[in-house]
């Protein structure tokens, strides 16, 4: 599938979603909501794909938030509409059994920060900036902020981030522990290839019942929670996966963990 907005590199089982609009500086308008959620879609489809990497084009901006001209003209009917397709592509991403890396090669402002905030961790250029910038215009949050930042760090910073609307930087976000790792921009992608092909080599199924279980469980009470691990563990017995990671490690080999269910 083409895309008007976006980019889509799939190689080496490695799949790469740029977005596309730099001279916007990445924004999200509604036609590039619509396009994330059919790449996400095909990913998901797609059995040869076992990481996904999101980033925006351009040196400036990962995604500078929502679309502001687009929203201007929006009905408050319409503006639901367009918050209710941001989430979607937001828990669409969380919902992909695959791994996903943000990387944040600059601006991730409002949706930009929102959406990084869905992947499942964010690795950052020393020159990104992050932020909710949203009540300097008279709204707020649309694709999920009032709810993932306070939970991934803290409610008190969350509402300074939230409230103020001020910026906060790489190194901020990451003593903040919204972002996993910092580099020279120069060297981000090859860092996040470096991962990405590491995350590549484990096995399918150990990769989507542990990212189920972290995700599933993290708005849930402990004991159930942990209900939910024993499942998942269980359901990695069902792989080949299983049998051939545990005996390679007795049998002193190196796995190959490329088995399916
Ligand atoms: N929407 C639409 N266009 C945007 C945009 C956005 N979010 N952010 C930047 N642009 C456009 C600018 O209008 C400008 O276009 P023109 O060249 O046609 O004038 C171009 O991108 C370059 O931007 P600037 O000239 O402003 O670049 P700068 O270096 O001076 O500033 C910036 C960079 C600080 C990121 C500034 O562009 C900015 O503050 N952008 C808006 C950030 C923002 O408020 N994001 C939140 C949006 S609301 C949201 O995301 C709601 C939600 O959760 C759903």
């Amino acid at each position: 599938m083409t895309f008007n907005t976006l980019l889509l590199d799939i190689k080496d089982g490695i799949a790469t979603i740029t977005v596309n609009r730099p001279k916007a500086l990445n924004a999200l308008n509604p036609e590039v909501v619509g396009e994330l959620g059919q790449a996400v879609q095909e990913i998901s489809e797609n059995k040869e794909v076992r990481v996904l990497i999101l980033t925006g084009a351009g040196d400036k901006a990962f995604v500078a938030g929502a679309d502001i001209a687009a929203m201007s003209q929006m009905t408050p009917l319409q503006a639901k509409h367009f918050s209710w397709a941001g989430h979607e592509v937001m828990f669409a991403l969380e919902a992909l059994e695959i791994p996903v890396i943000a990387a944040v090669n600059g601006f991730a402002l409002g949706g930009g920060t929102e959406i990084a905030m869905s992947c499942d961790f964010i690795y950052a250029s020393e020159k990104a900036k992050f932020g909710q910038p949203e009540i300097n215009l008279g709204i707020i949050p649309g694709f999920g902020g009032t709810q993932r930042l306070p939970r991934l760090v803290g409610k008190g910073w969350a509402k300074e981030m939230v409230l103020t609307g001020e910026m906060i930087s790489a190194q901020q976000a990451k003593e903040l522990g919204l972002v996993n790792k910092v580099f020279p921009p120069e060297t981000l992608m090859d860092e996040v290839l470096k991962t990405a092909k590491l995350l590549a080599a484990k096995g399918r199924a150990s990769l989507r019942a542990a990212k189920q279980a972290m995700n599933r469980g993290f708005d849930v009470d402990l004991r159930n929670a942990c209900a939910m691990e024993v499942d998942a563990f269980a359901v990695c017995f069902t792989s080949p996966d299983a049998k051939e990671g545990l005996t390679a490690f007795l049998e002193k080999r190196k796995p190959d963990l490329s088995g399916e269910i």
